[in-house]
C-alpha cells in the first residue's frame, strides 16, 4: 500500500481547476492507498486573509472534500494546523534548504512580483519549505498534484536526498515521493485569459467556475468564456488555446474523449459547444454542492476532522521525532 499526501489552500472556494488538477484523483487513489488530505490552511496565510472568511472557508474545503466522495473510513482527512508538527517540521526543513532554491520556485517569482521587494511576505518565500514537511511528515511515496505544484515537488526530492545524505548516516530516513500529474487536466486554465492557470484567487470571478457556484452563475461564466474567430471545435493548445482548454474541462467532467468530443461537436457552433459544456459541470457539481451543505450544517464534519488530526498527529509526530533527532535537537538521554 503506498502513502499518499495531498492539500490544497483554503484560500477561496476551490475552482474546477483544483477539480481537476487534484480532487478528483483523490477519489480513486483511496481505494487501494494509505491517503492523506489535508486542507493546508497554514499555506493559506502566507498572503493576508480576512480571519473570519478564512476559518469559513477552511470548513467549507473539509466538506467538499467529503462531498466528492472522500471516505474518512479509508482516508485521513484533516486540517494542516491542528496538527503541530507541520511547522516543527517546516522550520527544519527551512534551516536545510538555501534561499537561492526558494528565490528559483516560479510561484515565487509570480506571487513576489505584485510586492514591493522589501514588501514581499517573507511565507510567499517559504512556502515550499512547509510543502516539503507537509509531505515528508507522512513518508509519502506519491503527491497527487497540478502541474503548477511540480516543481516544489522537485524541491522536495532534493530537499530528502540532501536530508538522508546529510544525517542519515547510510540509513534512508525520509521517504523519497514521486509526483503525480493526470495526464489531462493538470493545468486548466483561465476561462478569460486561456495564457493565465485558472485559480481560486484570481481577482476576476468570470476567469473560474468556483466548485459552489450556482447552476445560472456555471451557465454565465461558460458563455462568457473566450474562445476564437474561427468556429471550429479543435484541440489545438497552439492555435486554439481557448477551444483546446474549454474541451478539456469537457472531457473531465463526462469523461469522453477529447478526440469523441470533436466529433461529436465538429458540425456545432460555440453556443451549442458551451450549453452543453455548462450542463456537464452542473451535472457533476450539484450533488457535490448539496452535500457540501447538508455537511456543514451537521457535527459530522467536526467529529471527520478531530478524529483524522489525531490520526494524523500520531504518524507526523514519530517522522518528526526522527528529524529531531537526525539533526541534534533535544537532550541526550
Ligand atoms: N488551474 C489548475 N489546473 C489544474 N490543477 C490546478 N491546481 C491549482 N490550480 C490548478 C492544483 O490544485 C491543487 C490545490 O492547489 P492549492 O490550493 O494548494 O494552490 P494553488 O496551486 O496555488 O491553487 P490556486 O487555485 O491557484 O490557489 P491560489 O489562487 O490561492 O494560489 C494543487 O495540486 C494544484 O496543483
Amino acid at each position: 500500500m503506498k502513502k499518499i499526501f495531498s492539500g490544497i489552500q483554503p484560500s477561496g472556494t476551490p475552482t474546477i481547476g483544483n477539480y481537476i488538477g487534484a480532487m478528483k484523483q483523490f477519489i480513486s487513489i483511496q481505494e487501494n492507498n494509505q491517503c492523506y488530505f489535508c486542507i493546508v490552511d497554514e499555506h493559506a496565510i502566507t498572503v493576508q486573509q480576512e480571519p473570519n472568511k478564512l476559518r469559513q472557508q477552511t470548513k467549507s474545503l473539509a466538506a467538499l472534500y467529503v462531498a466528492i466522495g472522500l471516505d474518512p473510513k479509508k482516508s485521513v482527512i484533516f486540517i494542516q494546523s491542528e496538527v503541530s508538527a507541520h511547522a516543527e517540521a517546516a522550520w527544519i526543513v527551512q534551516c536545510n534548504t538555501s534561499i537561492g532554491e526558494l528565490e528559483r520556485m516560479t510561484q515565487f517569482k509570480d506571487k513576489s512580483s505584485k510586492y514591493e521587494k522589501s514588501g514581499v511576505p517573507t511565507g510567499i518565500l517559504t512556502y515550499p519549505p512547509l510543502m516539503v514537511a507537509d509531505i515528508i511528515l507522512y513518508q509519502a511515496d506519491e503527491v497527487p498534484v497540478g502541474e503548477d505544484q511540480k516543481q516544489h515537488i522537485e524541491l522536495t526530492r532534493d530537499f530528502v536526498n540532501r536530508f538522508n545524505t546529510r544525517y542519515g548516516n547510510g540509513n534512508i530516513l525520509l521517504t523519497l515521493p514521486e509526483v503525480s500529474i493526470p495526464k489531462s487536466g493538470g493545468r486548466i486554465m483561465s476561462l478569460q485569459d486561456p495564457m493565465k492557470k485558472m485559480s481560486k484567487s484570481d481577482s476576476s470571478p468570470k476567469g473560474y467556475v468556483s466548485m459552489l457556484d450556482e447552476p445560472n452563475v456555471i451557465r454565465k461564466k461558460i458563455k462568457s468564456a473566450v474562445t476564437d474567430s474561427s468556429g471550429i471545435i479543435e484541440y489545438n493548445t497552439e492555435k486554439k488555446p481557448a477551444i483546446s482548454n474549454l474541451l478539456t474541462i469537457f472531457s473531465a467532467f463526462t469523461h469522453i474523449s477529447i478526440e469523441n468530443l470533436e466529433n461529436k461537436y465538429k458540425d456545432s457552433n460555440y453556443a451549442t459547444f458551451k450549453n452543453d459544456l455548462a450542463e456537464a459541470i452542473i451535472a457533476v457539481l450539484e450533488p457535490i454542492q448539496q452535500r457540501h451543505n447538508e455537511l456543514l450544517d451537521s457535527g459530522e464534519l467536526d467529529f471527520i476532522l478531530d478524529e483524522g488530526a489525531e490520526r494524523a498527529q500520531k504518524v507526523a509526530n514519530k517522522t518528526l521525532k526522527k528529524m529531531q533527532r537526525a539533526v541534534g535537537l533535544g537532550r541526550k538521554r
